[in-house]
């Protein structure tokens, strides 16, 4: 059990981070410099003590796992798994009904979801898979910690304001303008102390850290019940997809972890470049030949530089077979092993039950903590 405190040493000294990936262009706010600081400072308290750590990390069920999300964060959770934390991988299928109904094919998603987990080196024996909808006690969180923030302070939130825009929709639903709240009470629920996130989810975890603060002033002062999480920046860049802006699971531009390799091709082969013969590595310049350079040297740990030398005056044709060929390559292992896991549902199924229930037995001695605090035991 971890040692449920955000307080942490701090030191000075260059962090033991992960093998920093180049990063993608990005505005730095003061709060993601921040941000950025706070995260080497944990980087070295997980490397002198995992144990203390309990990490909650989520997705939507809105598609399947791309190469984008591998690198930008899965990567990043199995290494935290790797190094001893404890580890919580949460499958927000109450988020993904903000912008769109649910459909038929979730049930599919969500298993397909725990067969890429598995396949991409989480390992069920030490961590907890769950979905939120089944976690009654974390839902309750939420009836709690909707009294603690003001609508205000919602309609501030700076992603939910981009996903309302992004969802096109002349109406907002109250889910919609909550999930926020609710997502503090996915990390409350567990106590978790550490959030691997981007950037985009800095405002969420500034939102928790208040939703935590908040309860403890008002109901148990003398005792503080809830850590305040952190927000483990990753290292990771933003991959685009192939049709040069950010690749996202509904956006129809990704290439998916567990495509074949002829899916690989096909997509890669429609990939927006440009007409210069030669190939160089300059993001701002030339967006979506450097997003293949980058592509092509994290599937074969090398830097970006590295590939556009190698390929030099080849143009995009080599450009293109040399990235279908790196990620055939780096993810043949993986693919076969996903497609062992999901010819095998019945498996998958269990693993997600008994996440379930990990996950409400905890949320459950959450809750019943809550109660006690808000005098609400009869
Ligand atoms: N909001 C996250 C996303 O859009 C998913 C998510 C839901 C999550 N609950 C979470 C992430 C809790 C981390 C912790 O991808």
């Amino acid at each position: 059990m971890p040692a449920l405190t955000s307080s942490l040493p701090v030191s000075s000294t260059t962090a033991s981070a992960p093998p920093a990936a180049p990063a993608a262009p990005r505005p730095a706010t003061p709060a993601v410099l921040a941000s950025q600081d706070r995260t080497a400072e944990l980087e070295q308290a997980i490397a002198r003590d995992p144990g203390s750590f309990r990490v909650l990390t989520g997705d939507r069920p809105t598609g399947a796992i791309h190469l984008g999300h591998y690198f930008g964060s899965q990567c990043n959770r199995v290494r935290l798994q790797n190094a001893g934390v404890e580890l919580l991988v949460l499958i927000a299928d109450y988020q993904a009904i903000t912008d769109r109904t649910a459909a038929a094919d979730l049930p599919d998603i969500v298993i397909g979801l725990v067969a890429d987990y598995l396949a991409l080196g989480i390992d069920p024996d030490r961590a907890t898979i769950f979905a939120h909808s089944q976690v009654e006690p974390l839902n309750q969180l939420l009836l709690p910690f909707l009294s603690l923030v003001s609508v205000a302070e919602i309609s501030r939130n700076p992603t939910v304001k981009d996903e309302i825009a992004a969802a096109g929709s002349p109406t907002v639903s109250g889910l919609m303008f909550s999930y926020p709240v609710h997502q503090a009470a996915d990390i409350l629920s567990c106590r978790a102390n550490l959030v691997p996130v981007g950037q985009d989810q800095l405002p969420h975890i500034e939102l928790t850290r208040t939703i935590a603060r908040r309860f403890n002033e008002r109901y148990c002062p003398d005792a503080p019940y809830f850590p305040e999480p952190d927000g483990l920046l990753s290292s990771a860049p933003l991959l685009l997809g192939t049709d040069g802006t950010k690749m996202g699971k509904s956006r129809h531009n990704s290439i998916p972890l567990r495509a074949t390799a002829d899916e690989t091709a096909r997509l890669v082969s429609r990939a927006k470049t440009d007409s210069q013969r030669h190939i160089s590595y300059e993001p701002h310049r030339r967006p979506e030949v450097a997003n293949l350079v980058l592509l092509t040297a994290l599937c074969r740990n090398t830097t970006p530089e590295a590939v556009a030398a190698q390929i030099g005056d080849g143009g995009a044709a080599a450009l293109k077979a040399a990235a279908i060929e790196a990620i055939n390559e780096r993810f043949a292992g993986l693919r076969a092993r996903r497609a062992a896991l999901a010819a095998d549902p019945g498996y998958l199924r269990t693993v997600l039950a008994e996440g379930n229930q990990r996950a409400c037995e905890i949320a459950a001695g959450t809750l019943a903590a809550v109660r006690e605090a808000m005098h609400q035991r009869y």
